[in-house]
């Protein structure tokens, strides 16, 4: 199948030549060379060579609908000739936002019916930020003003996404975090629970929670935020004891609740929204990814009610991007909500897909390289270790990069956090396609395997 295409070498002396690219050693890819996509259909990229691979990532956890809808690139010319752009500053409005807030509410949580859009996730997770704060002012409590987060977790890659995540490598450019941030434990289990059970270990790292408010003060903390399940530190499940420990916390302190949705949102959970999955009660939900399904940039921050009828009193809330609601990526996140809903998208992951990739990915439990698979909805990790019952690593060798480029050349997209491998497919996949997933993702095993014995 792979060609030998001159253009690629075009477009990667581009790359060379011009390009800066997110999270990557930029010296190492001007010599390497990146791999080039030029189109994509379902939940199949094509590269320039002409290679057909499955996308077993959504893009970067956002294409829901999967590629080559042409509703949704119908929605956004037909907005381009309508309304191409138009702000909603100074106390203008225009449909596309409008009619997009209304259909977030009919799906977000009992009790979420208000909307704030941004450009990305992460300025959801800026403007949330500055809106607890806001909050608190406004309550007569300006010193709330601490957000909590959790290591590993991952909020963006603003000055404030970087901080509140609690990624260290992030955290060693920059001179982050920011004061007034501040994490606690991860309920990663498998890498950091040691000798205690999943259950005694999920109730440890949230009673890590109730410790820092009480070491901080409650007086001083305005929020704690956390991804339901964490998705780019490894697609962390937390132990089934976690978020009822953490609920009884939030409800015992004076305090916000954020849940950041930006992977878990829009169905990937099987559930509208992780927050759904697991019975949380957020203040706030950050949003972005699947709202669109990747089309086009747009993120935002769901608002509770009542956290909005303090805000109403608060006067104006000096914060705001040029592209916040822009009417072209409303439109494309209005007509991507359409399809979730009439084609029922999500109700067959719930349904069908999610048990289904579940079960057809537990089967590589008994591969030797694999020391734990979980997951929910469609959402998946595989761990991969020397030892399965110690969870020992092979430290240093780089087995999850090793994986990931046999996955590459194989016709299959996994990503590699650390010795982890994760996937996040489309939810439109089918059980054909996450049967051919799970075939691709054994051999690229067994190839691994033979890699570190070779
Ligand atoms: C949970 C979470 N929050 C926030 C973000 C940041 O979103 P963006 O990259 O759109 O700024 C991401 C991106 O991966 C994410 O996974």
């Amino acid at each position: 199948m792979t060609r030998n295409n001159p253009q690629t070498r075009e477009w990667q002396a581009l790359s060379s030549d011009h390009h800066l690219a997110p999270f990557s050693d930029f010296k190492q890819l001007k010599e390497k060379g990146p791999r080039i996509i030029t189109r994509a259909k379902g939940v199949y990229l094509w590269d320039s060579e002409g290679n057909k691979i499955l996308d077993g990532m959504a893009g970067l956890w956002c294409v829901a609908v999967g590629y080559g809808r042409d509703e949704l690139a119908d929605a956004a010319s037909q907005q381009m000739r309508e309304l191409p752009y138009y702000n909603l500053f100074f106390q203008t409005a225009h449909p596309p936002a409008l009619e997009l807030s209304k259909a977030i509410a009919e799906v977000a949580p009992p009790g979420m019916s208000h909307v704030f859009f941004t450009g990305s996730g992460s300025e959801g997770n800026d403007t949330m930020l500055r809106m607890v704060r806001h909050y608190w002012a406004i309550k007569g409590q300006p010193n709330k003003k601490v957000i909590i987060s959790r290591k590993n977790g991952y909020h963006g890659s603003t000055v404030a996404g970087a901080s509140l995540g609690g990624m260290t490598y992030m955290h060693e450019q920059g001179d982050l975090p920011i004061p007034g941030i501040v994490h606690i434990a991860q309920p990663y289990w498998f890498g950091e629970g040691g000798d205690m059970s999943p259950e005694e270990f999920g109730l440890w790292a949230a009673n890590q929670l109730e410790e820092k408010i009480l070491e901080i003060g409650v007086d001083n903390v305005g929020a704690f935020i956390a991804e339901p399940i964490q998705g780019a530190g490894g697609v962390i499940v937390p132990p089934d004891s976690y978020w009822p420990r953490v609920k009884e916390i939030l409800a015992k302190y004076d305090i916000l609740f954020v849940a950041d949705e930006v992977i878990c949102g829009f169905g990937r959970t099987g559930e509208w929204f992780g927050t759904d999955y697991y019975g949380l009660k957020p203040h706030m939900m950050t949003i972005a990814k699947g709202l669109t399904s990747g089309y086009i940039p747009m993120g935002g921050l769901i608002v509770r009610d009542d956290v909005v009828a303090v805000l109403n009193e608060g006067g104006d809330f000096n914060h705001g991007f040029t592209y916040s609601g822009h009417p072209v990526a409303a439109a494309v996140a209005l007509e991507n909500i359409r399809i979730l809903r009439e084609e029922k998208i999500i109700e067959r992951v719930h349904g069908q897909t999610a048990p289904y990739l579940q079960k057809r990915l537990r089967e590589l439990n008994d591969h030797p390289l694999v020391g734990e698979v979980r997951g929910v909805g469609l959402l998946g990790a595989i761990e991969l270790v020397r030892d399965k019952a110690t969870r020992q690593r092979y430290e240093g060798k780089g087995v999850g990069m090793i994986c990931r480029q046999f996955c590459f050349d194989n016709g299959l997209i996994m990503r590699a956090v650390g010795d982890t491998m994760i996937i996040a497919p489309p939810l439109v996949i089918s059980e054909s396609e996450i049967d051919e997933l799970v075939t691709k993702a054994r051999r690229c095993l067994d190839l691994t395997l033979g890699a570190l014995q070779g």
